[in-house]
């Protein structure tokens, strides 16, 4: 079959099964284009807790799918690539969250929603890039302990110096290898140009930007900027949004390294052949499901 073949076929099996399509904004652009719905973390929570959907067909990660099956848990979940994961979200597990809380005699825990469901059910809520500060500004505890992504968490902490963070040492391979002399670089042959970095950065590149934010909120701020030019710090599939949202601005990539192979594994055909077979679907553990759905519901609820 030819592309236009699939994309026809996708569109049909969509509407005889009652299916949506979730994608993230890194996947490839042709994902991005057939999608219902295109978004960061938190929106794409929101739209999978609000469906009415029979079938969520979700281009991300491991992650997103589960978060997505836990929101939605009489929908079935499908994530067209099995071995699509996140690295960061396997760098904590269940067992070692467990341990951390001991160590520290029990604190609160905030969890990025790049995590497995079984840490979240370990956690007391989960946040996203875009309402981690809001979120953890509106807790009670003092002291808490953030998983698994060490660059989020130290973010938050230097932002709420009134609250004790302690962050595990996890971190995006992907956001995480830019280096702090790439701005550097940047700044030297592009003078004034914006430069907007996701939180998942490093923070000797965190420090150095004009601007610190989710995908959606890069997205935002571009829109609503009267500037022509921008240096993008995050996972270079965002660029299609962006160039599609504002085809007389340009876009430059901060680091030939912002590329996420695992966002990059979902093609046509997989969508195409996750609507056809409904196979590769996300099931989870009910008591699991119980505990994660709490911090989960949590984050939207304080979000
Ligand atoms: P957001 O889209 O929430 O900014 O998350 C980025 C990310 O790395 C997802 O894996
Ligand atoms: Fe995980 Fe980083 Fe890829 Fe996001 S960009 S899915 S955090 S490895």
């Amino acid at each position: 079959m030819d592309e236009l073949m699939i994309i026809n076929e996708i569109n049909r099996l969509k509407i005889e099964k009652r299916a949506l399509i979730l994608a993230h904004n890194y996947q490839i652009p042709e994902i991005q284009d057939i999608a219902d719905y295109v978004g960061d973390s938190l929106g794409l929570s929101r739209k999978a807790s609000e469906t009415d959907a029979n079938i969520i067909v979700f281009c991300g990660v491991h992650f997103m799918a589960e978060s997505a099956k836990i929101l939605s848990p009489n929908k079935k979940v499908i994530l067209p690539v099995a071995d699509a994961g996140c690295p960061m979200a396997d760098m904590i597990d269940a067992e070692q969250l467990r341990s951390f809380k001991e160590e520290h005699n029990y604190a609160s825990v905030v969890c990025y929603v790049n995590s497995s469901a079984e840490v979240k059910a370990e956690s007391d809520v989960c946040v996203t890039s875009s309402n981690a500060l809001k979120i953890i500004k509106s807790l009670e505890s003092k002291k808490i302990l953030f998983v698994p992504d060490q660059n989020l968490g130290n973010y938050v902490s230097k932002r709420i110096p009134e609250k004790e963070i302690i962050p595990w040492d996890g971190f995006c391979i992907t956001h995480h290898r830019v280096r702090h002399n790439e701005i550097d670089m940047v700044r030297k042959h592009r003078g004034e140009t914006k430069i907007l970095v996701h939180p998942e950065c490093n923070p000797s590149v965190v420090d150095k930007a004009d601007f610190v934010g989710s995908t959606s909120e890069i997205i935002g701020y571009v829109k609503k900027s009267n500037d022509k030019e921008f240096i993008i710090g995050t996972e270079m599939g965002i660029l299609h949004t962006l160039r599609k949202q504002n085809p007389h601005k340009k876009f430059y990539l901060l680091s030939p390294s912002l590329v996420c192979y695992n966002m990059k594994k979902t093609s046509l055909e997989d969508v195409y052949r996750a609507l056809r077979d409904e196979e590769k679907e996300i099931n989870v553990n009910k008591e699991v499901m119980v505990k994660a759905h709490r911090a989960l519901k949590r984050m939207l609820d304080l979000s």
